[in-house]
């Protein structure tokens, strides 16, 4: 595992020569527990994953690798790897050598709402992963998306990749307006400030928002903020993205990111560095979700649950009402080591001005917030979780845009939805050149 981890450390691209040997080589991937269907997967995924790896140095097989049980091939050409829960990415970070895995939360926040009330309402058919198709982990393994030769090739660096490019989280508060645009990122979202909380809640509409330029991305998240828009702020984030930069095509997929310096050094999306510790064997992080919502038809949404188990500080993740997909050690975090001061929900583009006008990367649905359901992206029961560990509406519940003619945002108030809002757009347009 020492081995492993040294590898990982050295080079990711290195790893992948790495990981298609092991498979190879160990017969441990897709033997053991995976039937006719699992083999199958296993021999097209070692094809993919040859041509991806390249030429692979031979000493490479022998330093070791993380054992994997079964390998997916997923529909949308993502691979994932099953990998022993000890072995993932997490446990290459210093602190976390001795840790001992938590398997569940202590505690689960006090809900507002009746959750089985609330899922009978929605549409019967759930949001599920693509690569469930052609598999599942077993028990004590997690699936882990593979990252392929070209995912890194695209990034500016090996280094860089799976860390956001530039600060991006948006400051309603923001004294500077030229701030805002600095870095070509644009928001529309709510917000509540001033108080400490200890986790958020949303309903997040699941859409595929077109991407024009191949380097911007439209994702739509909660954020957990602790600490001031400095050098040194504290952030958990969660929801869906596109991103083909990232994952190399259009695909909506769920995923998370962290940092501890405002995406300096510290931090990266999904399970790309040491931090998360994952302890589902159903959803992987990175990997594309469906069905989509469809404008004028069909709706889907998923639940995003991040809170601070009260007893042991980590900051847990669910999605849906079935999975806790793991957590963030409190020790990774300075200001969220204690509480945060500040949640953000909504959407976020790149707009890289292409020929200098307006991207028309769209946000959420693509459509303003106006036009209501069915056609304007929505989060709706959102919730914050405060110090007695029970979800409540938040209060002072604000709003915030760049450019309203580009994306805006819209608050609202009911008995279903309780506190929600529509909230996104086409970009470019004739009131947003
Ligand atoms: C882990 O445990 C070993 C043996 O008890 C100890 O020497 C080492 O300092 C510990 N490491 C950390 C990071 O706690
Ligand atoms: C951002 O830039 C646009 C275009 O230059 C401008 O219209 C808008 O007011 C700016 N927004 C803020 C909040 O400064
Ligand atoms: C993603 O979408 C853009 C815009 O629709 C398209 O130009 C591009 O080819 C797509 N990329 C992939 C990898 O499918």
């Amino acid at each position: 595992m020492a081995a492993a981890a040294a590898a990982r450390r050295g080079c990711l691209v290195a790893l992948l020569a790495v990981l298609f040997l092991a498979c190879a080589a160990d017969g441990g991937c897709g033997g053991g527990v995976g039937g006719a269907a699992a083999a199958a997967a296993t021999a097209a995924e070692a094809s993919a994953a040859a041509a991806a790896a390249g030429a692979q140095p031979p000493q490479a097989a022998q330093q070791g690798a993380p054992r994997q049980h079964r390998v997916a091939l997923s529909p949308d050409g993502d691979i994932i790897d099953c990998v022993h829960i000890s072995n993932q990415p997490a446990f290459d970070h210093p602190f976390l050598k001795n840790h001992t895995i938590q398997m569940r939360p202590d505690y689960h926040p006090e809900g507002l709402y009746d959750e089985s009330k609330v899922a009978s309402q929605q549409n019967t058919q759930t949001i599920t992963q693509m690569w469930h198709k052609n598999g599942v982990c077993p028990e004590n393994t997690i699936p882990i998306r593979r990252t392929k030769k070209e995912d890194v090739l695209r990034a500016s660096s090996i280094r860089r990749y799976g860390k956001k490019k530039h600060k991006s989280t948006p400051n309603p508060m923001s004294v500077d307006p030229d701030m805002l645009n600095e870095s070509g990122h644009q928001h529309a979202i709510a917000y509540v400030e001033g108080d400490k909380y200890y986790g958020a809640k949303a309903t997040i509409n699941v859409w595929q928002p077109r991407i024009e330029q191949a380097n911007e991305f439209s994702l739509s998240q909660l954020w957990i903020l602790g600490g001031s828009f400095g050098q040194d702020l504290n952030s958990i984030e969660a929801g869906w993205q596109v991103s083909p930069d990232l994952y190399g095509d259009n695909n909506t997929r769920l995923f998370t990111y962290w940092t501890s310096d405002a995406y300096q050094a510290t931090g990266c999306y999904n399970l790309l560095c040491s931090g998360f510790i994952q302890i589902n064997n159903q959803i992987a992080m990175g990997a594309s979700i469906s069905p989509l919502s469809n404008y004028g038809g069909s709706q889907y949404d998923i639940n995003i649950l991040v809170w601070k188990d009260p007893k042991e500080g980590n900051w847990w993740l669910q999605f849906g009402n079935d999975y806790v997909l793991g957590y963030w050690p409190s020790f990774l975090f300075s200001y969220l080591a204690d509480s945060a001061s500040m949640i953000e929900w909504g959407g976020e583009v790149v707009n890289s001005e292409p020929d200098g006008s307006h991207t028309s990367t769209q946000m959420g649905s693509g459509h303003f917030p106006e036009e209501g359901f069915g056609k304007s992206s929505y989060f709706k029961n959102i919730q914050v979780v405060d110090s007695s560990n029970n979800l409540r509406a938040p209060s002072g519940i604000g709003s915030f845009t760049e450019q309203s003619n580009c994306y805006d945002v819209q608050n609202g108030n009911n008995g279903d939805w309780g506190t929600y809002f529509y909230y996104g757009g086409p970009g470019k347009n004739p009131n947003c050149p």
